[in-house]
């Protein structure tokens, strides 16, 4: 299959969706690769890598014209639109319920759009989107540390505290992908941490991986209102899937919050966990509420576009490869979970949220795929 690597050009994004590591394996079994020129620089990948492992470099034309499955991170923009073809195949995250304007593009160009974020395993997880929350749990944590810093607005507080002196303490509400992962570092940090979470069995799991190193507690409003009080780094990492994130923490709680204590919200590209919380973005990251700074960067991987991309493209490369090797309909039969990644196929939605968060006729994908 002739396979294109598109450059990114949504401001603020440095990943690319392949690495010369995988354009190596995808040229290795047969396929023709064409990175356009420059599209790893962000993430420190530079054209003659990609040469030297057989990929073609060539301007932005021609990667998108000569390409049956195109390979991207963000979703198109709308200069990216009139691109799109009938019959290409499109593999990048999509977040479609979230656009109508981009979902009425993508139907338009007839191209067949495979969504990162919508691919499942057999258990029903998410793992193109996992990469993304391990990264953004590890870089809360370090935010956390890096705030509490007296310069910066914070108390004056080393997370570790050192021989003699307590350390800090960091409150983790949610204990999934992205608790587990800030609880890991900020633990590794030295700090006394406490994960809130409301599902037994996941506070189960989190019990017997990590040892009995972290407080792991019932999440309820009474127990948010007291351990906020206490802590002096908050991180929101909830998700209820498929709906805007909680709001757990009331104004009235994080006025309780001690001076300079900081609260980072992962869970803000769901809307936020507190009352307070508000999108920002890497080069203005925090602001401060009631003496608390708030830390709410919605795309967090974006700061560290090398580990990103990597951790990324080892999450997407076997799923490339079995559609290049393959073709869409066969590796979509010989993984089911595959499916609900196609979100447009043809002119039609055929992923129903999409199709209903947008009052558009829903197509089950069997009923389109050849
Ligand atoms: N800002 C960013 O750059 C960024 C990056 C990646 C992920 N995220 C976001 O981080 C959030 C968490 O993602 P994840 O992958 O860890 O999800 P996940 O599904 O793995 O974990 C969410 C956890 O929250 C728990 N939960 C739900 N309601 C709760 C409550 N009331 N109290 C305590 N726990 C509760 C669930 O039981 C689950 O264990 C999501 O909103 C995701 O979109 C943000």
């Amino acid at each position: 299959m002739k396979i294109g690597v598109a450059r990114e050009i949504k401001s603020d994004e440095y990943r690319v969706a392949l690495t010369p590591a995988g354009a190596r394996e995808l040229v290795q079994r047969g396929h023709e690769v064409t990175v356009e020129s420059g599209a790893g620089e962000g993430s420190a990948f530079a054209d003659a890598q990609y040469a030297a492992v057989g990929a073609a470099l060539a301007p932005v034309d021609d990667v998108w014209a000569g390409s049956d499955l195109v390979l991207k991170v963000k979703e198109p923009l709308p200069e990216e639109y009139p691109r799109l073809r009938e019959g290409q195949i499109l593999f990048t995250y999509l977040h479609l319920a979230a656009s109508k304007e981009l979902t009425d593009a993508l139907v338009a160009s007839g191209a067949t759009c495979v969504a990162y974020e919508t691919v499942e395993t057999a258990g029903g997880a998410l793992p193109l989107l996992a990469p993304m929350s391990e990264i953004a749990g590890r870089l809360a944590a370090q935010a956390g540390a890096y705030f509490l810093e007296k310069p910066l607005g914070g108390r004056g507080l080393l997370l570790g505290g050192v021989a003699g002196v307590a350390p800090g303490r960091v409150l983790v509400i949610g204990g999934g992908i992205v608790g587990y992962n800030a609880a890991v570092i900020a633990i590794g940090l030295g700090a006394s941490v406490t994960i809130l979470e409301r599902s037994i069995d996941r506070m189960r799991h989190l019990d017997e991986i990590l040892s009995g190193r972290v407080s792991l507690v019932m999440s309820s409003t009474l127990q948010i209102e007291e351990s906020v009080r206490d802590a002096d780094v908050v991180i929101g990492a909830v998700l209820i899937p498929g709906a805007k994130a909680p709001k757990l923490i009331t104004r009235p709680m994080l006025a309780e919050m001690k001076h300079g204590s900081v609260f980072c919200d992962v869970a803000i590209d769901q809307g936020g966990c507190a009352e307070t919380s508000k999108p920002t973005t890497h080069t203005d990251p925090v602001y401060v509420v009631d003496g608390v700074t708030h830390y709410c960067v919605a795309n967090m991987p974006g700061a560290v576009p090398i580990t990103s991309t990597k951790a990324l493209t080892n999450a997407t490369l076997p799923y490339v490869e079995s559609i290049a090797s393959n073709g869409l309909t066969e590796a979509v039969a010989l993984d089911p979970g595959l499916a609900p990644g196609v979100n447009v196929l043809g002119g039609k939605v055929t992923y129903q949220a999409v199709a209903e968060a947008h009052g558009l006729e829903y197509t089950p994908l069997y009923e389109v795929l050849a």
